[in-house]
């Protein structure tokens, strides 16, 4: 069982934003709670908001009973013990300088300590923020210790801005102190794709080109912006979803299986894999929609255009559909559908795989699938045929399904990232490697999207998501499931 068995301390930038309320101190009571956390560490927030330590402790503490349906008190109390706030700037080295003085006196005595920086803030200060990390002795503190820097995906908003991110941080910090977070890949589900092949030959074996007939990976979502607009209206879905948590889920399902410790370098492979296919025109490829007004559980809600913080005229795209395909013999010639948006009828994430129809089955029978649901109703599914009782042959769906509920020692997404990061397990955090195949195929789509004369669908929230997607993807031959 993973534990973290090392003094550490965590310095969360950003640390009275939104990530890091609904996240991280999430993610961390139930550290405390599980018993993963070492007697020896240090939670210190660092924001510009003038707050003492006690207003702080209140805040981690409000943001833990808000999402926990229960809180066990022992748990709490203990993690706010080891909770410090630290004042500061971005761009101001003394105030740096203060903070790692702060660190090395609540370090004193321990051993072996690993540093960690955790940037929930807005990229528009990391160049300030990296550069202090390292004047202000932050980085480089003890011959024995450890330091990693922890920034969560979008690394960038195109490969341009990738490019100058990664040289910043090379510039700081050595990639093995790098630790690029996706937070789809703490998920257990996610994971699960990867263990549901290696742990199932009888899948591998069904996988293949030869018998599949396309793929469909489907991300809804009903929440909006939850406060992001800020964020999101500069982002836009395809960066926001597609770029790492949708291609990721690809890279998992195509990847070639190796050892778990191999396993960043499969993912690699399978990301710099997938393409998206010839076509007349991206149009073909590519579909964009942004959501009106409307219900979703009997509750109205806003059009984006409507949302706070939102210009009147935002193009910016809350859904997109778009398709892909892999270069893997394996998977050579089966199309990807990929579609993701906010504001729809309900959460699911999920896999549909569909098989081929070697041979007209007869009336009422509809293609083998698998469904593999890893958030929403997450479970999985297998579509089968089973013939009606009578003289002709008639069939109807045999659905085997079974809930592919987290049983176990489950941790929240963040708390099993938090964990493997100090202890410098690095397989499910993005390389830089794989950040930049993915914004090396997302870039021209976003240009597209971007220009003006790409049509931008709109939908109704509560629904299904655009028309016009169920129009582009029937002209494909298909229908989303
Ligand atoms: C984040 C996106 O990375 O993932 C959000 O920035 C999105 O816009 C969220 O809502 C979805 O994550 P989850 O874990 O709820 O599926």
């Amino acid at each position: 069982m993973l534990c973290a068995s090392r003094p550490f301390s965590l310095v969360i930038f950003g640390a009275s934003g939104h990530l890091a309320r609904i996240k991280l101190y999430p993610a961390l009571y139930v550290l405390a709670l599980k018993k993963r956390l070492p007697k020896d560490y240090a939670i210190v927030g660092y924001a510009r908001s003038a707050m003492d330590e006690n207003e702080f402790r209140k805040l981690v503490e409000d943001a833990i009973r808000e999402d926990m349906p229960e809180v066990t008190e022992w748990a709490l109390k203990s993690l706010l013990e080891h909770v410090h706030y630290q004042q500061g700037q971005y761009d101001d080295l003394a105030d740096f300088r203060a903070l790692g003085e702060r660190l090395g006196n609540i370090e004193e005595r321990w051993k072996k300590t690993v540093r960690l920086a955790y940037f929930s803030i807005p990229p528009s200060v990391f160049p300030d923020v990296l550069e202090n990390l390292s004047k202000g002795g932050v980085h480089k503190h003890k011959e024995d210790n450890d330091f990693r820097c922890i920034i969560e995906k979008p690394v960038g908003s195109d490969l341009e801005s990738f490019e100058k991110m990664r040289s910043a941080l090379l510039k700081c910090f050595k990639e093995s102190e790098i630790y690029l977070l996706d937070h789809y890949l703490g998920k257990e589900a996610v994971r699960n794709i990867y263990y549901l092949r290696y742990a199932n030959p009888i899948l591998e074996r069904i996988l293949k080109h030869s018998l599949m007939h396309h793929v469909e990976v489907t991300a809804m979502e009903s929440a909006g912006l939850e406060g992001r607009a800020g964020y999101f209206d500069a982002v836009g879905t395809l960066r926001d979803m597609v770029q790492s948590h949708l291609l990721q889920i690809c890279a998992l399902l195509t990847m070639r299986l190796e050892k778990e410790e191999e396993v960043a370098a499969s993912r690699l492979h399978a990301l710099q894999q997938l393409y998206q296919p010839h076509a007349a025109t991206l149009d073909d490829l590519l579909i964009q929609g942004q959501y009106a007004a409307g219900t979703i559980g009997g509750e109205r809600y806003l059009g984006y255009r409507q949302e706070d913080s939102v210009a009147k005229n935002s193009r910016t795209s809350t859904y997109v559909a778009l398709k892909v395909m892999s270069r893997s013999s394996r998977w050579e010639g089966v199309p990807f559908f990929l579609r993701t948006g906010k504001r729809m009828s309900r959460k699911e994430t999920r896999i549909s795989i569909a098989f081929q129809e070697p041979h007209a089955i007869g009336k009422g029978a509809t293609p083998n699938r698998l469904d593999i649901i890893l958030q929403g109703e997450a479970g999985m599914r297998l579509h089968l045929q089973t013939k009606l009782g009578g003289t002709d042959p008639e069939f109807r769906p045999l659905i085997m399904n079974d809930p592919l509920v987290c049983m176990g020692d489950c941790l929240p997404e963040h708390g099993l990232l938090l964990l493997e990061a100090i202890m410098g397990k690095q397989q499910w955090f993005l390389s830089f490697e794989e950040v930049r195949a993915a914004w090396q195929m997302i870039d021209p789509m976003q240009k597209h999207l971007d220009q003006k004369s790409t049509k931008l669908c709109l939908y109704p929230a509560g629904s299904s998501g655009p028309d016009e997607a169920e129009d582009w993807i029937e002209k494909q031959g298909m229908t989303w499931f």
